[in-house]
């Protein structure tokens, strides 16, 4: 019998390049996402169909070699499922998602999720050690040394909710998200970024560098006092990450008020902490941004882990989108379907 798994894509509200800095982020799961339907074979291998990309691919169960590309997900996710104890079954992959690559909704997550659980065919028992788990399909297959937030917000995503996590301690507080007459939009900025190639391990680089410096396991325990005497940039990073993290609790705040000005407040002040402080846009986004505010958004900020992708806005009631735009709601986590 087939078995059908969904993982979601993500929006990040706020809280960015905080999650390998032991900081706070509020994201939610979102509509879009991957499907992978598993069929079982007979034999010993593993094959795998990406409907989109037109390609296959097939490794023995026992032990996967390296690949590049959608393959490192697949053959990653195999690997990892059986280190961590899982006997898996041969089986047949269809992959197929609606959520764009290079997009900063988190593609990789969607798909690593999506195929965990085809792969695994029932609910995951620890879900934070599956998170933990398909991480670690993309630092140490995939190449891109990225965070927890994507894989904690494709897993635990709640309908209706953002997540408020602290990466310190992986403590998850569902935060009911009401925007009643206003909306939450994404707009691509119509560049896409690769985590494994773009300035993104770099800045990770910075901030371990910065963590050395200060003598602080995670740059979130920093004195502020402390992190502006670094030297230049990793005194602007540092700065970023600890006012990243004051907002995160803010914007919560503004959620739990029902003030949703004060939230689009927030996601232009995250935006220009991203862009001044992190370097982390690019003149796509720039655009992109300006054409959401034109649009009379109350707030506008890139997604995710920047140079380029998507940029999320909160409009007011009344305000229309500019084209192409298009509504995002927090929906479930992964599931089986
Ligand atoms: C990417 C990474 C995440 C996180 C964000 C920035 O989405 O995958 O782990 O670091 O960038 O907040």
């Amino acid at each position: 019998m087939s078995v059908v798994a969904f993982g979601p894509g993500r929006v990040n509200l706020i809280g960015e390049h905080t999650d390998y800095n032991g900081g706070l982020s509020l994201p939610f799961a979102i509509s879009a996402g991957v499907t992978v339907t598993a069929t079982p074979l007979p034999g010993d291998a593993i094959e795998a169909v990406a409907a989109d990309h037109g390609e296959r691919d097939r490794f023995p169960l026992a032990g996967a070699r390296r690949a590049g590309g959608w393959r490192a997900f697949v053959r990653g996710a195999a690997a990892e499922l059986t280190a961590a104890g899982h006997a898996l079954a041969p089986v047949r992959l269809e992959i197929s998602g609606d959520v764009p690559e290079g997009s900063g909704l988190s593609s990789s997550a969607a798909l690593e999720v999506a195929l965990c659980l085809a792969l695994l065919g029932r609910e995951p028992g620890d879900r934070i050690a599956l998170a933990q788990l398909c991480s670690r399909i993309e630092s140490d297959w995939v190449g891109a040394e990225t965070g927890l937030l994507d894989q904690i917000a494709a897993l635990l995503g709640r309908a209706g909710h953002a997540l408020r996590i602290d990466f310190a301690t992986l403590a998850v507080e569902p935060v009911p998200l009401r925007t009643g007459d206003w909306r939450l939009v994404t707009l691509g900025s119509g560049e896409a970024h690769s985590h494994a190639g773009s300035g993104y391990n770099a800045r990770r680089r910075e901030c371990a560098q910065a963590c050395a410096r200060l003598g602080v396991a995670a740059l979130s325990d920093a004195d502020p006092a402390a992190a502006a005497r670094l030297p230049e940039p990793l005194d602007r990073r540092a700065r970023h990450v600890l006012e990243e993290n004051a907002r995160v609790d803010a914007a919560v705040a503004a959620l739990r008020d029902d003030d949703l000005p004060a939230l689009g407040r927030l996601l232009d002040a995250s935006h220009a902490s991203l862009r001044d402080l992190y370097d982390a846009s690019t003149p796509a986004v720039e655009a992109t941004v300006r054409r959401l505010k034109a649009a009379g958004a109350a707030g506008a900020r890139m997604v995710g882990g920047g140079f380029g992708g998507h940029v999320l806005a909160l409009l007011a009631p009344g305000a229309s989108p500019p084209d192409g735009a298009v509504t995002v709601e927090p929906g479930p986590g992964g599931h089986l379907l």
